[in-house]
């Protein structure tokens, strides 16, 4: 794909959203964030928090108002962390652009609902979960094609999970056009633009996940850090330091695989066959890569946190910036319903 140069008058735009889930971790970050940070100085980024998708699946959790507004910023300063640019890309909440509602429910009056009953990720949850049954999980896919045509978002970048919905996107505006616009298309159908790095390892080896319990989060102090890789699991057949292991039975070595460099790993994987090197010193260079990955993350997070309201001010200016983008689309799709009195 051909990146337009930074001066370049028709940058594409890109759009996603992540839906708050509190302190980020390096999942997170490997899977999605350090991408954005990338595609902010090529492209016209929107990035924006997810708060309606997340009631979606969370909407009885007892004391969820508090939860929520913490985690939303706690995400938003996570963000920034790692290093996207408030001048360059766009920060928003969901929840504070009723255009999005607005467009989800005029785009529900021609959707299918079978094309959203058939999602997987409908299917499978409702099924595994009754309290998933509800009419705003059924819709999750549309509120996030409503989210991304209100913007004519050209990329969306999105772990593989999320393709069916960017396809789905893709069907909702076809239809839209077909309907309302034949001669005009005015809503485009957006690319998915699939993470590499989707899946990162976590500490006992599955997916880096809050519900495993198994992450390190973007900003876990350097002795937390610490703590959690020396009591790292590693491969159950090396009892004793003496005997020698395996790394691919080992969950350490997905984190060589992320971190280190070849002459690292070629050291790690002789040490270990060879039992030269004890697990403790296996997990020594990973420890120092990820204390110097966090530094940075560290010392803007604690400039934001000591200033909040330079936080919220990110979010105002990010938001007014959308919802000009999205008053213009929605007025195109009024127009195009007959929806002007
Ligand atoms: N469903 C996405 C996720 O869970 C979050 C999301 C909501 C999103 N709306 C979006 C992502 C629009 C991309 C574009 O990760
Ligand atoms: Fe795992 Fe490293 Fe120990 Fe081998 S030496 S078992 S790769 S932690």
């Amino acid at each position: 794909m051909s990146v337009p140069p930074p001066s370049s008058p028709v940058r594409q735009r890109v759009l996603s959203g992540m839906r708050p889930t509190g302190a980020l971790h390096l999942g997170h970050y490997h899977g999605a964030l350090k991408n954005w940070v990338q595609l902010q100085q090529a492209y016209d980024c929107f990035f924006f928090v997810a708060d309606w998708h997340a009631l979606t699946t969370h909407y009885q959790q007892p004391d969820s108002r508090h939860n929520l507004e913490r985690s939303v910023y706690d995400m938003v300063v996570d963000w920034l962390a790692a290093g996207i640019d408030p001048a360059q890309a766009t920060l928003f909440i969901q929840s504070r652009m009723p255009e999005h509602a607005e467009l989800f429910t005029l785009l529900a009056m021609s959707t299918p609902s079978s094309w959203l009953e058939r999602m997987p990720s409908y299917k499978e949850a409702v099924q595994g979960n009754r309290e998933l049954a509800t009419y705003g999980f059924l819709g999750y896919p549309l509120l996030q094609a409503a989210d991304i045509l209100i913007y004519k978002a050209d990329l969306v970048p999105v772990g593989e999970d999320q393709a069916p919905h960017v396809e789905v996107t893709r069907e909702v505006a076809r239809r839209f056009n077909h309907l309302y616009t034949p001669e005009n298309p005015i809503l485009p159908e957006p690319q998915a633009l699939l993470t590499e790095t989707s899946r990162v390892a976590g500490l006992d080896g599955r997916k880096m996940s809050k519900s495993y319990g198994n992450t390190i989060a973007m900003r876990d102090a350097p002795e937390v850090v610490e703590e959690k890789l020396r009591t790292m699991p590693t491969d159950p057949q090396r009892m004793r330091r003496g005997d020698p292991g395996d790394p691919a039975r080992c969950p350490v070595w997905a984190f060589h695989e992320l971190y280190s460099d070849s002459d690292t790993r070629d050291w790690a994987d002789r040490g270990c066959r060879n039992a030269s090197i004890g697990c403790l010193d296996c997990k020594q260079p990973l420890i120092a890569a990820i204390h110097k990955e966090q530094a940075p993350w560290r010392e803007r997070a604690d400039e934001l946190l000591a200033d909040p309201k330079k936080v919220h001010w990110i979010v105002e200016v990010g938001t007014e910036r959308a919802r000009a983008v999205a008053r213009k689309t929605l007025k195109d799709v009024r127009h195009a319903m007959g929806l002007v009195y």
